[in-house]
């Protein structure tokens, strides 16, 4: 028997996925969703979707609608139309990639354009697989983060590290919030 006032008190808390493309926004929601990860393989993202998970935290189950956009320039301007009602957004680079890092910053400049005052934000250097190929310390990434008092680590859609970690900080912080 189903209870129609579960449904009424579903809260649904709009994530974002935003970063160059290439820098592993698809990945890392297929890891998080599936946890399958193809190597090898890149098809750019073309336009926006999302994907509904469901976090335990400290016995609440919160529930994450990710939407997961478009790296490439000439989907911006679609994507902005997605900023205004979103609760979190998961800003990624890629730890190999330097000029994925240096577009944070402009990244950072479109989501205080566009985003809520209050959006809870997360900067995720991804790749972090990756050892030799490696062109972005740690330690830039932390320095970045605390520049802007937002949330930082270092992820792998390809080994997984961080992947549940991430989303669950996410839906913490959100659970907190709202
Ligand atoms: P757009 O859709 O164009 O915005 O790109 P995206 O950010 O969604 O990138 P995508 O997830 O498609 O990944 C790009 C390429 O990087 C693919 O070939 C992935 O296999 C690879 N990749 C993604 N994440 C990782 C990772 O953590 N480690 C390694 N080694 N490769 C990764
Ligand atoms: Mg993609």
């Amino acid at each position: 028997k189903t209870n129609v006032l579960d449904d009424v008190q579903i809260v649904i808390h709009k994530t974002i996925l935003l970063g160059d493309s290439g820098v592993g926004k698809t990945s890392l929601l297929v890891k998080f969703d599936t946890g399958k990860f193809e190597s090898g393989k890149f098809s750019a993202t073309v336009g926006i979707g999302f994907t509904t998970k469901v976090v335990e935290v400290d016995d609440t189950k919160v529930k994450l609608q990710i939407w997961d956009t478009a790296g490439q320039e000439r989907f911006r301007s679609v994507t902005h139309a997605y900023y205004r009602d979103a609760h979190a957004l998961l800003l990624l680079y890629d730890v190999t990639n330097k000029h994925s890092f240096d577009n944070i910053r402009a990244w950072l400049g479109e989501i205080s354009d566009y985003a809520q005052d209050d959006v809870a934000i997360m900067l995720l250097g991804n790749k972090a697989d990756c050892g030799t190929e490696r062109a972005v310390r740690r330690e830039l990434g932390e320095r970045l983060a605390k520049e802007y008092n937002v949330a930082f680590m270092e992820t792998s859609a390809k080994s997984g590290q961080n992947v549940e970690l991430a989303f669950h900080a996410v839906a913490k912080e959100l659970k907190c919030r709202r």
